[in-house]
């Protein structure tokens, strides 16, 4: 009787961790090891090795890093890569101009030639991963102040890139996991000439904008296409007329099937930074101090901005991609704090920490290395928490006002003279002539004026700290009777740097009269007070409470992974190539609201505002639409356009391919839900999704709407429900 009932048990958690399987990024050179096992009974049909291998071509070789940005994913024996609208936006956007507004309109090359160079863009592909912690670890003892630490470490790793094995043309570069308890190899391959092969009009790449940002449902066409160009060897190549397109040894084959709910999905690809393995006091910190405080002061900027841009059709151009980018992150930390406060994470953090504790107390061996760790931690974090936050200020602060990244270039200048003299100053001359261009570009002086007033108004105020504000800053406000518009006004009427004949004449005197010039501007003055203010009062003890932090979350990391046996962990993500799995599936947001997993044409046709910034419908797609003209991508008579799976994603896997059990190319990534964006933080299967453009909307816009049908030869298209049961 005992025994069946301990096998009933044993079965049912085996039963619920395999259900809850959603969460987690994989290294995929451990998939073997770590998941396949799970992964077959979710239902997919291939191998680990089918994923990852050396020794053969594998799903990984189709799967590179977008510029270090993003994600894209090779679709065609020739080397096309399909990646995000709003990953290529950037050269989307240096193409057009007022004759070809290719931001509008849309591009399409009709053939090779008519692909587009980009300047600086890359893609990375991963030609191996082999663990070197033990390499690394060398010579490092456990008692080690973490700065003498670090500097071992880095010698041991700098010796394991002198001894790597690479082929022609590569790379390598070697990453921490597990917040410092693992190292991992890279050897990379990289190709620089990559080339623009079309794009959709932002009516459909950007369908929804601001608005629709985050949320579901969504009907957004979220895609553009590059080719990979190689010289006559097929190896990288800086761009060059006789480069010919690149022959991968992988390309993901397309499947025309289609999702329905349960479906097993994949997701590969490159994710920024997440944050899982956090205390909850962090956890607390972030929810109640640091993103409420950033959510306040972009708030601010973006009233002002959407001010200006309402009224002004060139700031409207102007600051499009800097009010997105402002935007982007402003309304995911909203829903990362709702996300955090419907799921209990921290009342869930908080049970998990006492389990861990009372297994460490209960454990001489543990109680010993480990049973200070989460105290330790508490009290670390509460001393941090004030620098943490006078650094969000400044850093938001000093981004915003785009005249301190306009004077920082000054004083790079001033920096180069310095330090080597006129020859130091010649040679950084070309970078800051250039870069100050392109922010004056998008830059307009009225706005950033408004910008400064509004924000140093809130910076001051705001300071519960005396010393994290400059003497200087203060005496200035004092003499303009505390009026932040004075002093605003005073700040940018004594700068005269920001229209390109002012910089022009600057830059054209002798390197000793510039640097002259700059040294002694009063707003230069101004602005460096506060930086300098900042780096004493705020940087070293941040950096130092910072430094403990680390190692205090090093051993927490190793603790939880010896004593939570029956967690899998996988490694915090930190841009490095990863896999995570899960299924199709709709979620509930909050009470009798529950959402559907998929969304068609007919919801694009529903949000059609005519001639509206952010709903309108191009003329064409309607039309294709009341045709119900779908060719082979429709199903049933509709045109399926987006989906949302359990599988944990984040920021860097936009562009990501999403697989089919098969491996089959099913879905573009690119978002998330609003509730769910908290899974940086604390995943969560009952409302963390990510969204995905369908695969055969991308197909339809490029045969049917925009007629590129040459594409769609290249490419491999496949019936997997058909054929391969
Ligand atoms: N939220 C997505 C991401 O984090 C898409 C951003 C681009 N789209 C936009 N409307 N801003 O990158
Ligand atoms: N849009 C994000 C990106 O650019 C992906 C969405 C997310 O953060 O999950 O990488």
């Amino acid at each position: 009787m005992k025994n069946r009932i301990i096998i009933i048990i044993t079965g049912c958690i085996f039963f619920v961790q395999a259900a809850h399987a959603d969460e987690g990024m994989w290294l995929p050179q451990l998939l073997g090891k770590l998941n396949e096992g799970q992964m077959k009974s979710l239902g997919m049909k291939i191998s680990a090795a089918d994923i990852y291998s050396i020794n053969k071509g594998s799903l990984k070789d189709a799967v590179v890093s977008f510029g270090g940005f993003c994600t894209g994913d090779v679709i065609s024996s020739q080397g096309l890569v399909l990646t995000n609208h709003h990953c290529g936006f950037d050269a989307i956007q240096n193409h057009s101009s007022i004759q070809n507004n290719y931001i509008r309109d849309g591009f399409w090359s009709k053939n090779k030639a008519e692909e587009l160079t980009n300047k600086g863009l890359f893609v990375t592909f991963i030609v191996r991963i082999d663990d070197v912690t033990n390499q690394a670890m060398a010579d490092v003892t456990s008692g080690m102040a973490e700065a003498d630490r670090l500097s071992q470490i880095d010698k041991n790793l700098a010796a394991i890139k002198d001894r790597v094995q690479k082929g022609k043309n590569e790379d390598s570069f070697i990453r921490g996991f597990f917040e410092g308890n693992q190292y991992y190899l890279f050897v990379t391959k990289t190709y620089r000439d990559i080339r623009l092969v079309g794009a959709p009009p932002s009516a459909i790449g950007n369908f929804g904008k601001d608005t629709d940002n985050w949320m579901w449902p969504r009907h957004t066409g979220d895609f553009s296409m590059f080719r990979i160009y190689a010289d006559a060897n097929n190896e990288p190549s800086d761009y060059a007329a006789g480069n010919i397109p690149f022959k991968p040894k992988k390309s993901f084959n397309i499947s025309l099937d289609g999702v329905k709910e349960n479906d097993f999905t994949m997701v590969f690809g490159f994710p920024g930074r997440t944050m899982e393995y956090l205390p909850a006091v962090a956890v607390q910190q972030i929810m109640e101090v640091n993103d409420p405080a950033k959510i306040a002061i972009r708030d601010k900027a973006l009233n002002v901005i959407d001010g200006f841009m309402r009224k002004d059709e060139v700031i409207k151009i102007q600051y499009a991609s800097k009010y997105a980018g402002i935007q982007n992150a402003y309304k995911k930390w909203q829903g990362e704090i709702l996300g955090l406060y419907r799921t209990d994470a921290l009342a869930k953090k908080r049970t998990y920490e006492a389990t861990f504790q009372q297994r460490v107390n209960a454990n001489s061996v543990w109680k010993q290395a480990y049973g200070n760790v989460l105290p330790d931690l508490e009290a670390m974090y509460k001393t941090y928490q004030p620098y943490g936050l006078a650094r969000d200020y400044y850093s938001e602060i000093t981004s915003k006002i785009e005249l301190f990244t306009i004077a920082n270039q000054l004083n790079s200048l001033v920096a180069a003279y310095d330090k080597d003299g006129e020859a130091g100053y010649i040679k950084r001359l070309p970078a800051v002539k250039n870069n100050l261009e392109e922010l004056i570009g998008e830059y307009n002086v009225t706005v950033d004026q408004r910008i400064f007033e509004v924000l140093m108004e809130k910076f001051i105020q705001d300071q519960t700290t005396t010393t994290y504000v400059s003497p200087a800053v203060n005496e200035n406000l004092q003499k303009m009777g505390g009026n932040y518009k004075s002093l605003s006004a005073g700040i940018y009427n004594s700068f005269p740097y920001t229209t390109t004949d002012n910089i022009n004449s600057l830059l054209s005197q002798p390197a000793a009269n510039t640097v002259e010039t700059i040294r002694n501007n009063a707003t230069v003055v101004f602005l460096n007070n506060m930086m300098k203010q900042y780096q004493s009062s705020v940087l070293p003890s941040y950096n130092d409470n910072q430094a403990k932090i680390n190692n205090l979350q090093r051993m927490y990391m190793k603790a939880q992974m010896e004593v939570m046996k029956e967690k899998k962990f996988y490694p915090d993500a930190n841009s490095t190539l990863r896999l995570t799995y899960g299924k199709v599936k709709g979620y509930k947001a909050r009470d009798a609201v529950s959402y559907g997993y998929s969304t068609d044409l007919d919801g694009v046709m529903q949000k059609y505002v005519p001639g509206d910034y952010e709903f309108d419908v191009p003329e064409k797609l309607q039309q294709l639409y009341k045709a119900k003209d779908y060719g082979q991508y429709g199903s049933n008579g509709k045109m399926n356009v987006c989906f949302i799976a359990t599988n944990h994603t984040t920021g860097g896997n936009s562009g990501s391919p999403v697989l089919d059990a098969y491996g089959n190319l099913i879905g573009l990534n690119f978002d998330r839900v609003w509730e769910g964006t908290m899974s940086d933080i604390n995943y969560d299967p009952s409302i963390c999704r990510n969204i995905m453009v369908d695969i055969r909307y991308v197909l339809f816009i490029v045969d049917k709407f925009a007629g590129a049908s040459h594409l769609i030869q290249e490419m491999k298209l496949v019936h997997p429900r058909i054929n391969q049961k």
